[in-house]
């Protein structure tokens, strides 16, 4: 398993993967609410994944394993994860994990010694282990609940990406 910079190639099987990780994996947030499901999937069209690849300020990552995408995550450069979904074939391989792993050492890339996001219910608990907290009550998204979260990152064991990382930019050269 490999994790990536998507490509513009990559927006329709990405998508894909949006789309099959919000109708299968999470019911007990839009507990198969079709006004719910609409809302959350009508920005996840191939399109739009292209338009989020190659936005400035955006690292939207894939993990790839034998050519086919398994989880896409985004961070900006602000340290804000707005993506992080996994192929529901792929569940409990610590897939996300080695994922969220790579979006936060980006996050380090682009000087940020903290991460955000908000977490839907489905993922909540996954989050809380890998060390976020919450960060707020929680708000209405999609007509679902979601948790405000935060994670302090731990720049000192970073040293190989702190040394491609320009100091004056704090992007990576
Ligand atoms: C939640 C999600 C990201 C977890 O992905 P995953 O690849 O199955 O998780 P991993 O295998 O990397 O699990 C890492 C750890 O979290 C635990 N974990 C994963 N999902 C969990 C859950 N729903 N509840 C409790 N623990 C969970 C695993 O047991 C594992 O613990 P361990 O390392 O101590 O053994 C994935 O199920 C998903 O994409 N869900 C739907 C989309 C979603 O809600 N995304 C988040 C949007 S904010």
């Amino acid at each position: 398993m490999e994790i990536r910079d998507a490509v513009a190639e990559d927006a329709p099987a990405a998508c894909q993967v949006l789309r099959w990780s919000i109708t299968q994996l999470c019911p007990a947030d839009h507990r198969n609410d079709p006004k719910i499901l609409a809302r959350w999937l009508c920005n996840k069209t191939p399109e739009i994944v292209a338009s989020w690849i190659a936005q400035a300020g955006n690292s939207l990552l894939v993990a790839v394993e034998d050519g086919s995408i398994l989880a896409v995550g985004l961070v900006t450069d602000e340290g804000k994860i707005t993506l992080n979904y996994l192929s529901p074939d792929a569940r409990f391989r610590g897939i996300s994990r080695a994922l969220l792993g790579a979006l936060e050492v980006r996050a380090i890339e682009r000087g940020n010694a903290r991460c955000t996001l908000t977490s839907s219910e489905t993922a909540h608990r996954f989050y809380l282990s890998a060390g976020y907290s919450e960060d707020g009550p929680p708000v209405r998204q999609f007509g679902t609940l979601s948790y405000p979260m935060s994670k302090r990152l731990a720049v000192q064991n970073l040293r190989f990406s702190r040394r491609r990382t320009c100091p004056r930019t704090g992007r990576s050269g």
